[in-house]
Order: structure tokens, then sequence, then C-alpha cells
């Protein structure tokens, strides 16, 4: 007999020698990503996203945008061509946890920032049918009247701190009179306005 089909042939012997393959397989290609500069190290020039814009980013969560929006370009001639360059590794390296999303019903947000003023995005953001009238999107228009509280916010810039987000103590204690006074909507319009502007796109 053949020492394969001795494999083959055990069901248990074969599972074990599947998992060792795909182990194998997975280790090689996965555990280089996290030594390799490309993949751990921010784009040139970038900093550390705002207090408002991080609170922007979770009433993003908190509204289940990333439910319709993807924010990841691939790197093929029809999503660069509606939506600039393709997205790297450089740019998320500080975002915990990723909102790359998979689901696009809206249009991917990677290069959305400066795309549209701020008056364009509260009035989409109030009432989408007012910009775009064919458009699907909910409207959310309490977000302009709920104030940030920027109890948390130095807290949660102590956290990604902690991960490896370079926060100063000066951005941590200055968090709270940062968003003071800040509505929602104010913080999630600066947040868009953010994403993905230090890689010019062509759009
Ligand atoms: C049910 C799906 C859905 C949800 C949830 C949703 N969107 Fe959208 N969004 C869309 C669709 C569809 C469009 C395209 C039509 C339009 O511009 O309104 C869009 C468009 C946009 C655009 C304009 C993008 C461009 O390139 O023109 C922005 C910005 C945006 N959405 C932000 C948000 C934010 C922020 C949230 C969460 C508060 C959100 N969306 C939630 C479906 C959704």
């Amino acid at each position: 007999m053949m020492k394969h089909e001795i494999l083959e042939k055990n069901i248990g012997l074969l599972a074990l020698f599947m998992v060792l393959a795909v182990s194998v397989g997975g280790l090689t290609q996965i555990v280089p990503l996290f030594f390799q500069d490309v993949t751990t190290k921010p784009i040139e020039g970038m900093k550390p996203r705002s207090a408002l814009e991080l609170e922007g980013r979770d009433v993003y969560i908190a509204n289940g945008c990333v439910g319709c929006h993807s924010q990841m370009i691939r790197p093929f001639r029809a999503e660069t061509e509606r939506y600039g360059h393709y997205s790297v590794a450089g740019e998320s390296v500080w975002d915990h946890p990723f909102l790359w999303g998979s689901k696009r019903t809206g249009p991917d947000l990677a290069r959305v920032g400066g795309l549209y003023s701020n008056d364009w995005h509260r009035m989409h953001l109030i009432n989408p049918r007012s910009v775009v009238p064919e458009s699907v999107m909910p409207g959310y228009p309490f977000l302009e009247h709920t104030p940030l509280d920027g109890e948390q916010t130095a807290k949660k810039m102590q956290v990604l701190h902690n991960l490896g987000v370079p926060y100063t103590d000066q951005d941590i204690a200055g968090a709270a009179a940062a968003v003071k006074g800040k509505t929602e909507m104010d913080a999630l319009v600066a947040y868009l306005q953010g994403l993905g502007t230090l890689i010019k796109s062509k759009r």
C-alpha cells in the first residue's frame, strides 16, 4: 500500500495533516505582515484623528453606517476611476477597530474627505433626498440635536494611545474641551471630511 493511501483512508490522520498544511500556509502568509513596514507603519504625514473626529468615528459606528458603506478602495481600475487611489494599509494602522466594511449599498467612503462641503454633508445627513433625489439612504436628523458630552473622549484617546496611536498628553488633556458644545453632527462631518485626504485622489 502506498503511504499516501494510508493517509487518504484514515479520516483522523487526513484531518490532522490538513490542519497542518493549512496552518503552515496561513502562518507563512500572515505572520510576515505583522513585521513589514508597509502594513505596520503609518503613511507619510499621517496625524492621529482630532478629538472631534474621533467622536465622529464613534457616531459612524453607533449609527451603523458601516452596514451600507465600505472604506476600502480595491486596486482595480473600476474602483480607482470612481473613488480615487486604492486604500493602503498604512492609512488604517491607527484604526481600532477597522471600518473597512464589505457591504456597499452606498458608495465607498474611504476618500470622501474634501469631496463635498460641510453644508452638503449636513443637508445630506439630515435628509439625503434634499441633495440626491434618488437616494435610498436614511436621514439622521437627530444628530443635529444630540450634544456630545465629552465625558469619555479623553479615556478613548488614552486607550488608543495604549494601542500605539501617538496622542500626546496635551491632546488627551484637551479632549473634553475640544468637543464641548459640539453635536454628533459636527463630529460626524469632521470625521467624514478627514477620510482619505492624505493620498491625493483623482476625482
Ligand atoms: C441603508 C443604507 C445606508 C446607510 C445605513 C447609510 N448610507 Fe450613506 N449612502 C447610501 C446610499 C445608497 C448612498 C448614495 C446616494 C446618496 O448620495 O445619498 C449614500 C451616500 C452617502 C454619502 C455620499 C458619498 C458620495 O461619494 O457621494 C455619504 C458621505 C454617506 N452616505 C454617509 C453616510 C453616513 C455617515 C451614514 C451613517 C450615519 C450612512 N451614510 C448610512 C446608503 C446608506
